[in-house]
């Protein structure tokens, strides 16, 4: 299995040099490296961002092993995870590492996580370093509590973890969560969520800027997903088609038709990643 797959360099120090001489000193400044795991069985997908010998996870997986690892080969520490929302498909390793490191897990304020976290909301901003920064958008649609994270250098919005909220040429279903009686209502609540997040959060951002997800093709959480492992923010709205519906009752119907079955498992996970799972470990010998 290719677990681990090299993505995208941070800005070259010569580059940084030429276009901000104060940086010339501080030969790390503004370097960053975005590593993609992949969880092939689950089409899932795990960053971690690594910069001055420190890590911040997204959506770690359910075996942190490999992100130890990661960490011990480039002698950095994990230093924060970032739940971009109670996944339905998987159990991630967010509670165990935290259980482990005592990392810091930031999650939606929406979601009333039971592990010990801290709350974030549109707006918020992780500060990395001088030159670098994550900021929080709140973008539901698929969860009521999903959100995305920018990560900006120098000012500049350079990629965006998106979640299941959007994926390559598509968005995360709105039907997986919310299992009451009056589903369809609740179904097409998030879709109307998800056509204002896509209006109002994505399409202000810059052509320029990576889009790394969650899930990729053949995921669950999504519906027809490009098969590919990033995309831009760019060539998204160009053919994604979730950014050229004209209005809100176009864009409910269509992405509430034909939406694939849902596993038994998908609200038993949900709650689970709420509440933070036991390690994987001792599961795995039971
Ligand atoms: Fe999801």
């Amino acid at each position: 299995m290719n677990r681990r797959r090299f993505l995208k360099n941070g800005a070259s120090i010569a580059g940084i040099g030429i276009l901000a001489p104060r940086l010339m000193v501080d030969k790390t400044a503004g370097m960053y490296h975005i590593e993609q795991f992949t969880d092939e069985g689950l089409s899932q997908f795990t960053y971690a961002i690594l910069f001055d010998q420190k890590i911040v996870l997204v959506d770690p997986s359910r075996d942190p092993q490999p992100f130890y690892d990661y960490a011990d080969r480039n002698n950095a520490s994990i230093i924060a995870i970032i739940e971009t929302h109670p996944h339905a498909d998987f159990v991630s390793s967010h509670a165990e590492i935290y259980r482990k490191l005592k990392t810091r897990i930031y999650t939606s304020d929406k979601l009333h996580a039971k592990y010990p976290h801290y709350p974030v909301k549109d707006g918020d901003v992780i500060t990395l370093n001088n030159y670098l920064l994550l900021k929080i958008l709140d973008t539901p649609g698929h969860s009521p509590d999903s959100i995305s994270i920018v990560l900006q250098e120098n000012n500049i919005d350079k990629a965006v973890f998106t979640g299941d909220a959007l994926l390559f040429g598509d968005v995360g279903r709105p039907d997986l969560r919310e299992y009451g009686s009056n589903e369809n209502e609740q179904r097409a609540s998030l879709a109307k969520a998800m056509y204002a997040t896509i209006k109002n959060k994505y399409t202000p951002l810059a052509d320029s800027v990576a889009v790394y997800p969650a899930h990729g093709a053949g995921s669950l959480c999504g519906n027809a997903t490009r098969n590919v492992k990033s995309s831009t923010i760019g060539y998204e709205k160009k053919n994604n088609h979730a950014f050229h519906h004209a209005d809100e009752a176009g864009f409910v119907a269509a992405i509430l038709k034909d939406l694939p079955f849902i596993p038994k498992y998908f609200p038993y996970d949900v709650e689970l990643n709420r509440e933070g799972a036991a390690d994987i470990q001792p599961g795995i010998k039971k």
